[in-house]
């Protein structure tokens, strides 16, 4: 699927940990699995931290074995469990994780998360020196320097399988629907989506849109006869209610949307063939660029390949959606 690196081993690793962060993504348990059996394979020691790092802070830790990740790979979530840490914005609390994995003889730590996980993780090689390799885990495809996460690509085809079924109810009723998909502040998940889902609309938080001449836009096809229903997908934004605040809008201009938010249940169920594939090869080679001497970097996709960026890349700069692609998106539908 990707063009690997050629990776020679340079460094002696003997011990490292994994773990997973933020919000899950389908495909999180392979990538564990990825870095286990190719660290076991080196002769290197594994330890799984549960519950992200919350659990690190509470030094809930356990050796891994090739049997530990068996039966694993097809499913969604995450064995390690995972949790979002605000406790990790404190340096002290990343001295004392550095402390703790010391403690366990742990050399170099693998995370898997998005970008906030993965900014925690370049803090704490920058303040502890606690080696550290990042795994881009996040249905939101957010993550700046790869055009790929783990997660995203499940999540989308999970979006759709909902989207086709509120098409059949909302053709045969002549409704329009708003859709709103998970994304936080971005709008990425929403544009692939309504692409492959064939949205009248994609509403994400990069571009700012009039309400008014959304709705007379799906007025004027409904009265032309082509659009007398309509699927229309909200990127969730970081606005409370958004969707419903749309609504309300659409109706003071006419329309009468029903609303559909599909929640969590893109964060779940089985990961796609693509993304079991990713996070395998992903997870592989998180352990073969730590032998090849690096750290502090992300280990992504880009153009094909599989790349590492530096971690400090993922907090100075910030993914853009391409307003191409929203163009595309726009123009297919008409
Ligand atoms: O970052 C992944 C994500 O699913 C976002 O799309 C969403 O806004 C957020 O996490 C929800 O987080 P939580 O499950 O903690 O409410």
């Amino acid at each position: 699927m990707y063009n690997l690196p050629t990776l020679e081993a340079t460094r002696e690793i003997t011990s490292i940990a994994v773990l997973t962060s933020g919000g899950d993504s389908p495909g999180m348990n392979a990538a564990i699995r990825g870095v286990v059996r190719t660290a076991l394979s080196y002769g290197i020691t594994v330890q799984g931290i549960h519950r992200g790092f919350t659990g690190l802070l509470q030094n809930d830790i356990e050796v891994l074995s090739s049997a530990s990740v068996s039966n694993i790979v097809q499913r969604g979530g995450t064995f390690l469990k995972s949790a979002r840490c605000p406790e990790f914005h404190d340096p002290a609390c990343r001295k004392q994780a550095a402390e703790i994995l010391h403690s366990h003889g742990v050399e170099a730590l693998i995370v898997i998360g998005g970008d906030g996980s993965l900014t925690g993780a370049h803090l704490l090689e920058e303040e502890t020196g606690v080696l550290v390799i990042g795994l881009p885990g996040t249905i939101d495809n957010d993550i700046f320097g790869t055009e790929d996460t783990i997660g995203f690509d499940t999540a989308m085809n999970t979006a759709l399988d909902a989207i086709d079924r509120i098409r059949d109810t909302a053709d045969s009723h002549e409704r329009h629907f708003l859709v709103e998909v998970m994304g936080r502040n971005s709008g990425f998940l929403a544009t692939h989506v309504g692409i492959a889902a064939g949205a009248e609309m994609i509403l994400v938080p990069e571009y700012a849109v009039n309400i008014a001449e959304v709705a007379l836009q799906l007025a004027t096809s409904r009265k032309a006869g082509t659009g007398s229903s309509g699927i229309i997908v909200v990127a969730e934004g970081n606005e409370p209610d958004l969707t419903s605040k749309i609504a309300n809008e659409l109706q003071q201009h006419g329309l009468s949307p029903h609303i559909s938010i599909l929640g969590h249940i893109q964060r779940g169920g089985r990961p796609s063939g693509h993304d079991r594939v990713l996070a395998s090869c992903l997870g592989a080679v998180a352990v073969e660029y730590l032998l090849a001497g690096y750290s502090d970097i992300m280990v992504g996709v880009n153009k094909g390949e599989v790349v590492d960026i530096p971690l400090d890349d993922l907090i100075r700069y910030r993914k853009g959606l391409d307003p191409e692609l929203l163009k595309i998106a726009l123009q297919l539908h008409k």
